[in-house]
C-alpha cells in the first residue's frame, strides 16, 4: 500500500521530526520544500541564491518556482510506488490548487493532511534550541534532544549547524506568514474531509502514534 500524506503546521511544530519517523518506519518518500531550498542554497545554484533572499527574512519563496521544484519531485516514479510525505508544501492556496492538478494528472489522491498543533510559546522554545546535521539532516535540540557529543551527529558524525532563519526576529516573521497565508490552506483541506489534527506538544513518539492511528483508522 502506498500512503500519501501532507504535514502542515507553523515553524517548529515538528514536521521534519515526524517526517523522518514516517520515512524510517513506513518507508515513505519524504519531500521537504525547506530542505530542498537549503540544499540549493548550499550548492550555490541560481534557485538557491533566489530562494535565500526570501528565506533569510522569513518570507515565502514565490509560488512559480516552488511549484515547479516540487512538481518535478512528485512526478518521480518512486512517489507512486512508495507513497510520500510532503513537509512544508503546499503552504499557499495557489500551491494547494497546483498540487491537486499534479495528483489528478498522476491519477493519485491524498490520504491525510496532518495538521500538527503546538502552543506558540513551545514553538519559540523549540526553535531557539534546534540544530541539524549538515550531512544526514537529523534534527536535534539543545535540551529536548541533545546529541551525545557536542556539535556532532549521533548517526553519521557530521557537524551540526543552526539555521540562519532561526533568529528571533525571523521566527516571528515566519509565524506571521504562517497565520496569514498557510492557515487558510488548513481550512481548504478541512472542507475536503482529509484533515487530521494531531497534538504536537507531547513527545515525538506520542505524536507519531497519534498520526499512525489516524492514517490506519
Ligand atoms: P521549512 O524548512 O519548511 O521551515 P518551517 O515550516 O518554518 O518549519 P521548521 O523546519 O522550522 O520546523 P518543523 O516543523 O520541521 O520542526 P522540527 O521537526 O525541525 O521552511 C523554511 C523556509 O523555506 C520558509 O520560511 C520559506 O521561506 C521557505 N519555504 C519552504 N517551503 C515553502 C513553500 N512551500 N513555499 C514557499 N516558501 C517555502 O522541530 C523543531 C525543534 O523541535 C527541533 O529541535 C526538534 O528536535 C524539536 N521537536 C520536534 N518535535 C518535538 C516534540 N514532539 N517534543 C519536543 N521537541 C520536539
Ligand atoms: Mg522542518
Amino acid at each position: 500500500m502506498s500512503t500519501r500524506l501532507i504535514l502542515i503546521g507553523p515553524p517548529g511544530v515538528g514536521k521534519g521530526t515526524q517526517s523522518a519517523l514516517l520515512h524510517a518506519r513506513l518507508g515513505l518518500k519524504t519531500m521537504s520544500s525547506g530542505d530542498i531550498f537549503r540544499k540549493e542554497i548550499e550548492a550555490e545554484t541560481d534557485l538557491g541564491r533566489m530562494a535565500q533572499r526570501y528565506i533569510q527574512h522569513g518570507e515565502l519563496v514565490p509560488n512559480g518556482v516552488t511549484i515547479e521544484m516540487m512538481a518535478k519531485r512528485l512526478r518521480d516514479e518512486d512517489t507512486r510506488k512508495k507513497g510520500f510525505v510532503l513537509d512544508g508544501f503546499p503552504r499557499t492556496d495557489r500551491q494547494a490548487e497546483a498540487l491537486d492538478e499534479i495528483l489528478f494528472e498522476m491519477d493519485m489522491g491524498l490520504d491525510k493532511v496532518i495538521s500538527i498543533e503546538v502552543p506558540e510559546e513551545t514553538i519559540l522554545h523549540r526553535l531557539a534550541g534546534r540544530m541539524g546535521c549538515t550531512k544526514c539532516g537529523e534534527i536535534y535540540h539543545s535540551r529536548n534532544k541533545p546529541p551525545m557529543r557536542e556539535g556532532l551527529c549521533d548517526k553519521c558524525n557530521g557537524p551540526l549547524f543552526v539555521r540562519t532563519d532561526d533568529q528571533p526576529q525571523t521566527i516571528l516573521e515566519r509565524l506571521r506568514v504562517f497565520k496569514e497565508t498557510t492557515e487558510p490552506v488548513i481550512g481548504y483541506y478541512e472542507k475536503t474531509g482529509t484533515l487530521l489534527r494531531v497534538d504536537g506538544s507531547v513527545g515525538p513518539e506520542e505524536t507519531y502514534q497519534e498520526i499512525l492511528a489516524g492514517i490506519t483508522a
